[in-house]
């Protein structure tokens, strides 16, 4: 049987779904199971991933996990990876691309979080697999603010920021693969969509999609500064996402594309095909 984390969320439950559907034990470790959305068959228990033990009273029975780590440091991780290394010989984590293995000191906060927790996993005697994700296609879905209910524009700083954006089930697959297939122990696969689009092409995919023409405008970045930070962003990681976003737009800004193919053998998911499969939350 395999735990899911973060099954609420957007890999965690498309692994969750796309375990349940090929008949595979799947239990879902959620903080609030009472309002947590899986399909039937899926197992369901309440847990912490701030509370190991919590986490060790989901384990029994469980051979594999997915794991998510929502925390801002790495550190939690250990004492989770033990309580799942009681039982359990298999670990999928969802990285990040960003992740520089050999350097020093990681980018960004977030992906210092992601580097220390590879570092944990690898030391935990687990059997493990870095899933590491390029930029989500997910991502797109703070559009539907402003498409769904019939807008026309997607106001941005960057419109021209490019990223091979990947779909949620790319990841999904790699992860489940690496849980019930032989050969992935020991490895970081990098997981990025088939094609670099900038905001403005997706733009046009999604009104191609939902049948309505859809732009971008540009948006003043000191906007966008205030609006990430009214939506209770730190300053810091507020200036992070806007200098990301500069760095996208720069017309030499390349991204190594490694698709899910290259683990499970299946095409990738274009970005049309995410917009199509998520088509109704921007009508
Ligand atoms: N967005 C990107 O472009 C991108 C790219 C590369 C990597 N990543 C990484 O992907 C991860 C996020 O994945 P996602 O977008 O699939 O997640 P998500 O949709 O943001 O959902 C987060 C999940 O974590 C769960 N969660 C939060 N706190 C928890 C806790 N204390 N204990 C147990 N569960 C908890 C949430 O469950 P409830 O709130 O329902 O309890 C939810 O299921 C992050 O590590 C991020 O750095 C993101």
């Amino acid at each position: 049987m395999i735990l899911v984390t973060g099954a609420t969320g957007t890999v965690g439950g498309a692994v969750a779904r796309r375990l349940a559907g090929t008949g595979e034990d799947v239990r879902a470790l959620v903080r609030a199971p009472e309002t947590a959305r899986l399909p039937a068959g899926v197992d369901v228990v309440r847990g912490d991933l701030s509370d190991p033990a919590s986490v060790e009273a989901a384990m029994h029975g469980i051979d594999g996990v997915f794991l998510v780590w929502p925390l801002p440091e790495a550190a939690p991780v250990v004492p989770v990876l033990e309580a799942v290394r009681l039982h359990a010989e298999r670990i999928a984590y969802l990285s990040s691309a960003g992740v520089e293995p050999d350097a020093e000191e990681q980018g960004d906060p977030i992906t210092e979080t992601h580097a220390g927790v590879e570092r944990a996993i690898a030391t935990s005697g687990l059997a493990w697999t870095a899933v590491r994700a390029g930029g989500f296609a997910a991502n797109d879905l703070a559009w539907t603010e402003e498409l769904s209910g019939g807008g026309s524009a997607v106001r941005t700083p960057f419109p021209e920021a490019r990223r091979a954006v990947v779909h949620e089930n790319d990841l999904a697959d790699v992860a489940i693969h690496a849980l019930t297939t032989e050969g992935h122990a020991g490895r970081a696969y990098t997981v990025t969509g088939p094609e670099m689009l900038s905001e403005t092409e997706r733009v046009h995919i999604l009104g191609e999609v939902i049948g309505r023409p859809l732009k971008t405008e540009r948006m003043d970045p000191d906007e966008a500064r205030a609006r990430l930070t009214a939506a209770g962003l730190p300053a810091e990681a507020a200036e992070g996402i806007l200098e990301a976003h500069r760095t996208f737009s720069d017309p030499a800004h390349t991204e190594d594309l490694h698709t899910a193919e290259e683990v499970t053998g299946l095409p990738p998911r274009a970005y049309r095909q995410w917009a199509a499969d998520h088509a109704d939350a921007f009508r």
